[in-house]
C-alpha cells in the first residue's frame, strides 16, 4: 500500500523538529518546548512509523536505541589511524614544541588552538551523505571495535548532519565520550544500591558502558561527548582547526566550549595554568590541554611521526595519583569526639606536595576498600582535599596483613567509645578528653572564629598537655610566665600571644558562638542567632520553638543550640568568659548595613584583597556569600580566573560585578 503524501511529509516535519529540540536540549541546554511536547511529537512519529514501517530510516530520532545486543564488536580500520600525543610536562616543554615546529617550517609563525584534554574514551564517527553510519573506538589506533548501535543512545551526537557540513558526502570526526563526574557519582550509587559492582573512575565508567553488548543499557547511562578533530571531510574544507570547530559546531555537534585561540605559545602556556587552576570546577576529569596548531596548511606540512602528529602536544596536568605503601592506621580524635582514622603512608610526590598521611573516613570505609597496614594503595588528591585510597592493589598484599579493626576506646584518653545506631561514626564519650579539648581550643582560635594569632597546634598541645588549659575560659587567665615557660617560646611570642588572646574579647557574638564549637553551628548560623537574639544573655533564655522559628535555623539546629545551652557545664564557662570580659553582644564594629539580605558569590582572585576579606566585608555590611550561582544570587564578583561561576551569572541574568565595581559597592574603592 503507497503511503499517503501527508503522512510522508509529517514524518518528515517531525524528524525535522525532534532533531532541532534533542539539539536544544543536548547540545545547547537550552530546550525550547517542555518535556510533554517533546514526547508527544516523539509519540506521533513513533505511531506514523508503526503504521508505515517502509518510512522508518536509520536517521530517525525513534531509532537511537535500535538493534539486539551483540555478541562481540566487529573490528573496523579507521580512515586515518588515530594516534597518540606527544607530551609536554612543563611550560619549557611547550616552548620547545614550538621551537621545533621553527625548524620544521623555518620563517613561519604560527597561532594555536588548546583545548582540555577530556579524560574519556577517544572515537571515530563516520557521517555518508550526512548521516551517521558508523562509531569506533579507537582501540589500538589502527583497528577499533564498531560500537555504532551504543554511539546511537548518545543524543548530544548528532544523527544527522547539519549546518557547514549538512552537504558533505563524508565526514569521520573524532571526540571524546565521557561521563560527567557528578553523573558518575550518581550511576555508582545506583549501581551499589541495585548489588551490582561499581566503576573506579569516570573513565572506566565510559569505557565499560560504551562497550556494552546491550544498546538499551548504553542509553541508560549519562554519557556525553565533545568532539575536537576532523579526520576526513570530502568536499568541504576548512582553512584552521578553529573554522572545523566553529563548523562542527553548526554541524550540531558539542565543541568544547574552555576550547580558546592563542596568538602565541605564551598565551597557550596562560590558558594552560588557567585550566589548570579551573581543574576541580569543571563538570568533567581532566588531565591536560591538548595544544594544536591552528593553520591545517601547517598541520598537513608537518605531519606525524608513526606515533603522534607533530602539529599536536598534550601538556599534561600534575598527576593526582600514586601508589604507596600503608605504614600505619592511627585513628584521630576530633573536636566532637569523632574517631577517624587515617593511614600513614611512606612519603610520595603528587601534584607537587610530598603526601605521608591518607584520610580513611570510617570504619565502614576501611572495611568496604579492606586496607591493610603494609598493603600498597592508590592514592589519589583532587583539588585543595585531603588525600585518600582509591583502592588497595590487591596482588601486592604481604601475606601476613591482617584486617583492620577499629578502637572499642579512644586513644588519646582510653576513654569508652561508642557507635550510635545508625551512624558511621565512633566517637569519645568522655567530654574531657585532652585530644578534643586540642581541636576545641584550635577551632576557637581560628580566624573565622576568635581569630587568635600565634594560638597554633604546638602551643595548644603544650597548654592542655601541662594543665594550663581545661577550657576556653582558662585561655584568658594566662600569663605571660606562664605562657614563657612553653617549649620554644621566647618572652616576646609569649607576649604576643597573651595581647593576641586579649585583644579577641572584642570580636562580638556570632564569632563567638562560631568559637564555642556547638554542635551543627557554623559561621552562618551564628550569624543568623545574633541577628535574632542580639546577647548572649537572651539567647540562654530561648525556648527551643523560638530558636527553631528563626529563618535558616532547621529544627536539628535549634536542637543541638538549646542542649548546649540547657549543659551547666557550658553555661559556667560562658560566666567565667563574660567575668574575663568578653563582649556577649553584637560587636560594636558592626557599623550600618547597606547590603542587607544581598547575596553573593565570589569567583576568582581579587588583586585588592584576598578572598576571606572579601567575605569578612560583605558580611560586615549585612551581606552573605554562597558558593554557588542561583537565581537568589544578586551580584556574582569576578576576579581573574574566574572559572564557570561568571558563565552561570550571565546565564541565569544574575548582575556581574568585576573588582573596581566591587570595592566601589562596598565602599573601599
Ligand atoms: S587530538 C590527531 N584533542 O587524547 C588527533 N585528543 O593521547 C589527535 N583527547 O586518544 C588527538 N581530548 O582520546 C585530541 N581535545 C583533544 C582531546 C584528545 C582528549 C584524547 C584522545 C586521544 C588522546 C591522545
Amino acid at each position: 500500500m503507497a503511503v499517503p503524501g501527508t503522512v510522508q511529509k509529517r514524518v518528515e516535519e517531525l524528524r525535522r523538529l525532534l532533531h532541532h529540540h534533542d539539539y536544544r536540549y543536548y547540545v545547547l541546554n537550552r530546550p525550547e518546548i517542555t518535556d510533554a511536547e517533546y514526547d508527544r511529537l516523539f509519540q506521533e512519529l513513533k505511531g506514523l512509523e508503526e503504521a508505515h514501517p517502509e518510512l522508518i530510516t536509520p536517521d530517525s530520532p525513534t531509532q537511537r536505541v535500535a538493534g539486539q545486543p551483540i555478541e562481540t564488536f566487529a573490528s573496523v580500520e579507521h580512515k586515518a589511524a588515530m594516534l597518540s600525543l606527544d607530551n609536554a610536562m612543563s611550560p619549557d616543554d611547550l616552548r620547545e614544541f614550538e621551537a621545533r615546529l621553527r625548524r620544521v617550517l623555518p620563517g613561519e609563525t604560527f597561532d594555536y588552538v588548546a583545548e582540555p584534554k577530556v579524560d574519556g574514551l577517544g572515537v571515530a564517527l563516520l557521517y555518508e551523505n550526512g548521516v551517521l553510519s558508523r562509531g569506533a573506538t579507537r582501540g589500538d589506533g589502527r583497528v577499533g571495535e564498531d560500537v555504532t548501535q551504543n554511539i546511537r543512545t548518545i543524543k548530544s551526537i548528532p544523527l544527522r548532519l547539519g549546518g557547514a557540513l549538512a552537504d558533505s558526502r563524508v565526514l569521520e570526526v573524532r571526540g571524546e565520550v565521557y561521563m560527567p563526574r557528578k553523573a558518575f557519582e550518581a550511576l555508582n550509587r545506583a549501581l551499589e544500591n541495585a548489588g551490582e559492582s561499581t566503576f573506579a573512575n569516570p573513565r572506566n565508567a565510559s569505557a565499560g558502558s560504551l562497550r556494552q553488548k546491550d544498546p538499551s543499557i548504553t542509553a541508560e547511562r549519562p554519557l556525553e561527548i565533545f568532539v575536537y578533530h576532523i579526520s576526513a571531510l570530502d568536499p568541504i574544507s576548512f582553512q584552521t582547526h578553529w573554522e572545523a570547530l566553529v563548523g562542527l559546531k553548526s554541524a550540531g555537534f558539542r565543541v568544547n566550549p574552555r576550547s580558546k585561540r592563542c596568538r602565541t605559545i605564551e598565551a597557550v602556556i596562560t590558558h594552560c595554568h588557567a585550566l589548570e587552576a579551573e581543574r576541580d570546577g569543571l563538570e568533567y576529569d581532566a588531565d591536560g590541554v591538548v595544544v594544536k596548531v591552528n593553520s591545517l596548511s601547517q598541520q598537513r606540512r608537518l605531519g606525524a611521526t608513526s606515533h603522534h602528529p607533530r602539529w599536536a602536544i598534550a601538556y599534561k596536568f600534575a598527576a593526582r595519583q600514586a601508589t604507596t605503601r600503608v605504614l600505619g592506621i592511627e585513628v584521630n580524635v576530633g573536636k566532637t569526639g569523632a574517631l577517624t582514622p587515617a593511614a600513614r603512608l611512606e612519603p610520595v610526590e603528587l601534584a607537587g606536595v610530598r603526601v605521608s598521611r591518607a584520610s580513611l573516613h570510617n570504619e565502614d570505609e576501611v572495611k568496604k576498600k579492606d586496607i591493610r597496614v603494609g598493603d600498597t594503595v592508590l592514592i589519589e588528591r583532587a583539588g585543595d582535599v585531603i588525600p585518600y585510597v582509591v583502592q588497595v592493589i590487591r596482588d601486592r598484599r604481604p601475606s601476613d596483613a591482617k584486617p583492620f579493626l577499629m578502637p572499642t576506646h579512644c586513644p588519646a584518653c582510653h576513654g569508652q567509645a561508642y557507635r550510635p545506631e545508625g551512624e558511621a561514626i565512633w566517637r569519645c564519650t568522655n567530654s574531657a578528653c585532652p585530644a578534643q579539648l586540642k581541636e576545641r581550643l584550635l577551632h576557637f582560635g581560628s580566624r573565622r572564629a576568635m581569630d587568635i594569632e600565634h594560638l597554633g597546634e604546638a602551643v595548644v598541645n603544650q597548654l592542655v598537655d601541662r594543665g594550663l588549659v581545661k577550657d576556653f575560659a582558662d585561655l584568658y587567665h594566662l600569663t605571660v610566665d606562664q605562657v614563657a615557660e612553653l617549649d620554644r617560646l621566647a618572652k616576646k611570642s609569649a607576649q604576643n600571644l597573651i595581647d593576641a588572646i586579649h585583644a579577641s574579647k572584642n570580636r562580638g557574638l556570632s564569632r563567638l558562638l562560631n568559637a564555642l564549637g556547638i554542635r551543627m553551628v557554623g559561621e552562618r548560623a551564628a550569624q543568623l542567632l545574633e541577628a535574632r537574639f542580639g546577647r548572649m544573655e537572651a539567647l540562654c533564655r530561648a525556648s527551643e520553638a523560638e530558636i527553631g522559628e528563626i529563618y535558616g535555623i532547621g529544627p536539628k539546629i535549634a536542637e543541638a543550640v538549646t542542649k548546649f545551652f540547657a549543659e551547666e557545664r557550658n553555661l559556667r564557662i560562658i560566666d567565667r568568659l563574660k567575668a574575663a570580659g568578653l563582649l556577649m553582644e553584637k560587636s560594636a564594629a558592626a557599623g550600618p548595613k547597606p547590603l542587607q539580605g544581598k547575596v553573593f558569590v565570589l569567583s576568582g582572585a581579587l588583586n585588592a584583597m584576598s578572598r576571606d576579606d572579601a567575605k569578612d566585608l560583605v558580611v560586615n555590611l549585612g551581606g552573605r556569600v554562597t558558593s554557588s550561582v542561583s537565581k537568589k544570587t544578586d551580584y556574582v564578583v569576578v576576579g581573574t580566573d574566574p572559572g564557570t561561576k561568571a558563565e552561570d551569572a550571565r546565564r541565569l541574568g544574575v548582575t556581574i560585578l568585576d573588582e573596581a565595581a566591587f570595592l566601589k559597592l562596598v565602599g573601599t574603592e
